[in-house]
């Protein structure tokens, strides 16, 4: 039985991100979705809400566990001896060089922590979660771009952070 980890900010999970869960899932015999924290971003949707909106996306999906980890990746590596690989996406070769980094410093922290790599499928390489962050915030549809069973709940939960910031400036500029 092989068991990879698909690691991630997942801030919000997007078509993009759907599209290399689904292919993987037919690669392995399980797939488990690990919601990471990059200490480096800021993030608009919480852990257990990113957990919730993944649980969502994949809930037709049979070989999928997902689970979220407020550490290292080769570390969770480590303590889950039942995974065999990481898989990452790769949209185009902006992220090479970042994902050949990680993907280094992971092997480095844990020598059994081999990455692989899936090209993004050519309609999903312009999707990122920051792109669908302000689309969302400014009012656009974000229903080709993410999950249809969550983007309705992933626009409202953005414009009303965006609301929120914009009130906070406003009040800032008001003192
Ligand atoms: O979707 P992202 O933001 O590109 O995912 C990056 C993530 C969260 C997978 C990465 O930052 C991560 O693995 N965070 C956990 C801490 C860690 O192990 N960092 C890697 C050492 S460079």
């Amino acid at each position: 039985m092989k068991t990879a980890i698909y690691p991630g900010s997942f801030d919000p999970c997007t078509n993009g991100h759907l599209d290399i869960i689904k292919r993987a899932s037919t690669m392995f015999d399980k797939l488990i979705v690990v919601v990471l924290i990059n200490p480096l971003k800021s993030y608009s949707f919480s852990i257990s809400e990113r957990r919730a909106l993944l649980e969502k996306a994949t809930m037709e999906m049979k070989n999928i566990e997902i689970d979220s980890y407020d550490g290292l990746l080769a570390d969770y590596f480590t303590q889950r001896s039942d995974v065999d690989v990481i898989v990452k996406g790769l949209r185009a070769t902006s992220d090479f060089e970042y994902e050949f980094q990680m993907a280094h410093t992971n092997k480095d922290l844990n020598p059994r922590a081999e990455t692989v790599f899936i090209p993004a499928s050519a309609n999903t390489t312009f999707i990122s979660s920051s792109m669908v962050k302000q689309v969302a915030m400014f009012g656009g549809d974000l229903s080709k771009y993410v999950p249809s069973v969550i983007h309705k709940e992933i626009s409202t939960r953005l414009k009303a952070e965006f609301e929120e910031k914009k009130r906070l400036a406003a009040l800032k500029q008001d003192l």
